[in-house]
């Protein structure tokens, strides 16, 4: 097991998100016996420092759901136990990667209900930030939602039509990496009593769970799939714009329709900045843009 230390990075590869490592396409064991100390206190570390934020600013679902997995900071958690739970509520199935996969492995997976979850978590010195998904990222951020049946089907939906998208080319994929973009990393969701939180991408970022939610700079716009299918979006820092959704049900609603005449539509129309407001918006809140970077949208 000791050469499952270090995950197999075989390349790195430009890509729509930046200059990425790209790893063996292999579903692995989850070497669990291999985690050392340090590893198990750095998910102990991370995992109750998110709790404390998150209460309040993550949604409930999200919340309820990690209990229900039985997710604690004692120690990090055993695919196989988490698998029987999930695979009774939706069928789902999380399997062990090495990082980050190409696209069309990666929406296959989604297209039958696997999850990929990368087996190792990142080092004590990259607790605030690491640029690539790593164990923490995976688990914690992706894997409570998929216990809710709307939002599995959605992920389902968004492998299905990723394959397809692979099909079509052109811009088909980015119009679709926008969605997963600004809905499963980055979404936002109306509740009762205020907007909380449910996209992975920032319920694993300590400074962004409090940054999406609290400052005045970015945009909070209500959801819109053509909208979003245009909208540029940041790799390297927070959003400059989140958007909203009412309900899980909305996003399952939304992908139901044929994504083809939406791409064609959205090919006759400029991409928009990261940063943009546009008169048809619905407004949450008009960001300040303060802090914000020159360029860099991707
Ligand atoms: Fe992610």
């Amino acid at each position: 097991m000791a050469a499952l230390n270090t995950p197999r990075r075989v390349e790195h590869q430009q890509t729509d998100k930046g200059y990425v490592p790209v790893y063996t396409t292999a579903i692995v064991d989850q070497p669990w016996d291999t985690y050392t100390r340090a590893d198990h206190e750095t998910w102990a570390t991370l995992f109750r420092r998110q709790r404390e934020i998150l209460v309040g600013r993550a949604c409930r679902e999200f919340l309820v759901n990690q209990q229900r997995f039985g997710m604690t900071p004692e120690a990090i958690p055993r695919f196989d136990d988490l698998n029987e739970v999930l695979a009774k509520a939706t069928g789902w199935t999380l399997v062990g990667v090495e990082g980050l996969l190409p696209e069309l492995t990666f929406f296959d997976h989604l297209a039958n209900r696997r999850f990929p979850v990368t087996w190792w978590i990142r080092k004590p010195d990259q607790i605030d930030y690491i640029a690539e998904p790593d164990l923490f990222h995976d688990l914690f951020g992706h894997v409570p939602l998929l216990l809710n049946p709307v939002f599995a089907d959605y992920i389902q939906a968004y492998g299905r039509g990723g394959v397809r998208a692979h099909g079509i080319g052109g811009d088909a994929l980015v119009n679709l990496t926008r969605l997963y973009w600004y809905t499963v990393e980055f979404g936002l969701i109306r509740e009762d009593d205020g907007l909380r939180i449910y996209g992975s991408g920032i319920v694993s970022s300590k400074g962004e769970s409090i940054y999406c939610l609290e400052s005045p700079a970015p945009n909070r716009i209500g959801f819109d799939l053509k909208r979003i299918m245009r909208t540029r979006y940041r790799i390297d820092t927070y959003q400059k714009t989140y958007f909203v959704i009412d309900s899980f049900e909305q996003l399952m609603d939304a992908t139901r329709p044929d994504f083809l005449p939406i791409y064609e539509d959205v090919a006759k129309l400029d991409s928009i900045p990261a940063g943009d407001v546009q008169p048809a918006d619905s407004v949450f809140h008009r960001g300040t843009g303060e802090g914000w970077a020159d360029g860099g949208d991707v």
